[in-house]
């Protein structure tokens, strides 16, 4: 919407709320839940600060009550008789806990799953040992580590701090973006496995996202995964922060050999844990990089033991997954519908803005990525961060704010026409007002910005 014409927007306004009405594929009930599904979701989230709408829960995820009582519980047999805990509970706990993510992500065993404090720990213990095998002389310096372009900051340092530091030569797959299918994606990420393997390199390890944070995009992991088998890539590593309990995950299907994911994002845990699955070829050789009394003993235990501290997020595995049964349908069910509903409400704000979506609605997972108005003048990714700023402190407003250069030269912006997205998620906590007070917000601000001369926006 280069042109923010008040008009069309008054127009998508009545627009969007005509066919709420009518039931077209732009309505969402406020809530379609039953009775006692909204009562429990009241309860359970009753701790979230009142007022706010949170349509951020991909940063840090949320925490049910029921399970924030489980954690307290875990935390005081601990404090009661540390000794008898140390010995039974915790490890049986731990265990208890990586058997039903064993479950749920189809891995072969118990063994190739691991719990850590979350994803960056389990990008170092993968990364840690791709250094070592630079130091080892396993690897040549040279030797290729890549990644995607949309990898997560956090994790690109990561990389850059172990694998590059030790003598790789780090290599991102450009992606599109707004990107529209599949195939764009393939395409990018072959030509970045054809320019790794230029001159006879070896790429020793690459790091797939499978939702990406910034901007979200699910990402066909699978497909990617099979491009590096075929390619004769080391070892695959997906980053799969924001899967479990968003989109589904099966170990034996994705056929990577290392894959991680956060359950206190979207599996209800408290912060914070995280799951590394390491294929059963791996296990014995990968160690945590805190080393402590298990050491050598597999990962599955170095993990379980790295020093005294609170391990009680780790336990509560089991009360985040009675939390999702409580929902009919359970996690299945929950993930479906924030799916659903999170595209819809990405419609409806596109249509208000008379802006659009960043991806097709299959690339979206529960998060999706909507254009902001151009006129709200962001050109810089502190001026994102602004706007985020001001939508919580004068709107109330929690949501992440990404911005891309429009470069017209740069092949992963074909086509764009957008500086900044929102990226909005889904919870089961969330309301169609969380959403309402999102796009007015933004249309307050719109009017503020800019001035209408002739159906173009002006600067006031
Ligand atoms: C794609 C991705 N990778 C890694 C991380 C890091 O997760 P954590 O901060 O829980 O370690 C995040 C966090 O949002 C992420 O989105």
């Amino acid at each position: 919407m280069e042109n923010c014409d008040s008009s069309d927007i008054a127009d998508g306004l009545e627009e969007a709320y005509v066919v709420e009405e009518q039931g077209s594929k732009n309505s969402v009930e406020s809530d379609d839940s039953n009775g006692d599904e909204m009562g429990l979701i009241r309860k359970e989230f009753e701790h979230h600060e009142k007022g706010v709408s949170r349509i951020n829960n991909g940063s840090f995820g949320t925490c049910p009550a029921s399970v924030m009582d489980s954690q307290a519980k875990w935390a005081g047999l601990w404090l009661q008789q540390p000794d008898k805990f140390y010995f039974g509970p915790l490890q049986d706990g731990i265990l208890q806990s990586r058997r039903i993510v064993a479950q749920i992500i189809n891995a072969e065993q118990v063994e190739e799953v691991s719990l850590v404090d979350n994803v960056t720990t389990a990008v170092a213990v993968v990364l840690q040992e791709v250094a070592w095998g630079f130091m080892e002389k396993k690897f040549q310096k040279g030797d290729v580590v890549l990644m995607l372009h949309y990898a997560y900051g956090a994790v690109k340092k990561a990389i850059n701090a172990y694998a590059g530091r030790a003598g790789a030569r780090i290599i991102e797959a450009e992606l599109p973006f707004p990107v529209g299918s599949n195939d764009d994606i393939i395409d990018s990420f072959r030509a970045a496995v054809d320019k790794g393997k230029q001159n006879g390199g070896r790429i020793r390890l690459a790091v797939i996202d499978h939702v990406s944070s910034m901007p979200s995009v699910l990402i066909p992991v699978k497909e990617l995964v099979r491009i590096c088998r075929e390619e004769g890539v080391d070892q695959v590593f997906v980053d799969g922060a924001h899967a479990i309990g968003n989109i589904e995950i099966d170990m034996q299907d994705i056929d990577a050999d290392f894959y991680t994911s956060n359950l206190h994002k979207w599996f209800f845990c408290p912060p914070s844990v995280a799951f590394l699955y390491c294929r059963h070829s791996f296990h014995s050789n990968i160690h945590h990089p805190i080393v402590s009394h298990e050491f050598g003993k597999g990962l599955p235990a170095e993990s379980a033991w790295v020093g005294t501290r609170d391990y009680s997020a780790q336990l509560c595995v089991p009360s985040a997954l009675e939390f999702t049964k409580k929902f009919q349908g359970g996690i299945e069910a929950i993930r479906r519908k924030n799916h659903e509903r999170v595209v819809a409400m990405g419609e409806m704000l596109a249509e208000a803005w008379g802006t659009q979506l960043g991806t097709s609605p299959e690339l979206a997972s529960a998060m999706v990525m909507v254009a902001l108005p151009n006129c709200l003048e962001i050109h810089s990714a502190q001026d994102a961060l602004d706007l985020r700023t001001r939508l919580r402190k004068e709107f109330a407003v929690e949501v992440p704010i990404y911005y891309r250069a429009l470069d017209k030269d740069l092949q992963s912006n074909r086509g764009a026409s957008f500086r900044a997205y929102a990226r909005i998620s889904h919870q089961i906590y969330n309301t169609l007002d969380d959403y309402l007070k999102f796009r007015d917000a933004i249309l307050h601000l719109v009017a503020e910005a800019s001035k209408v001369e002739e159906g173009v926006c002006l600067k006031k």
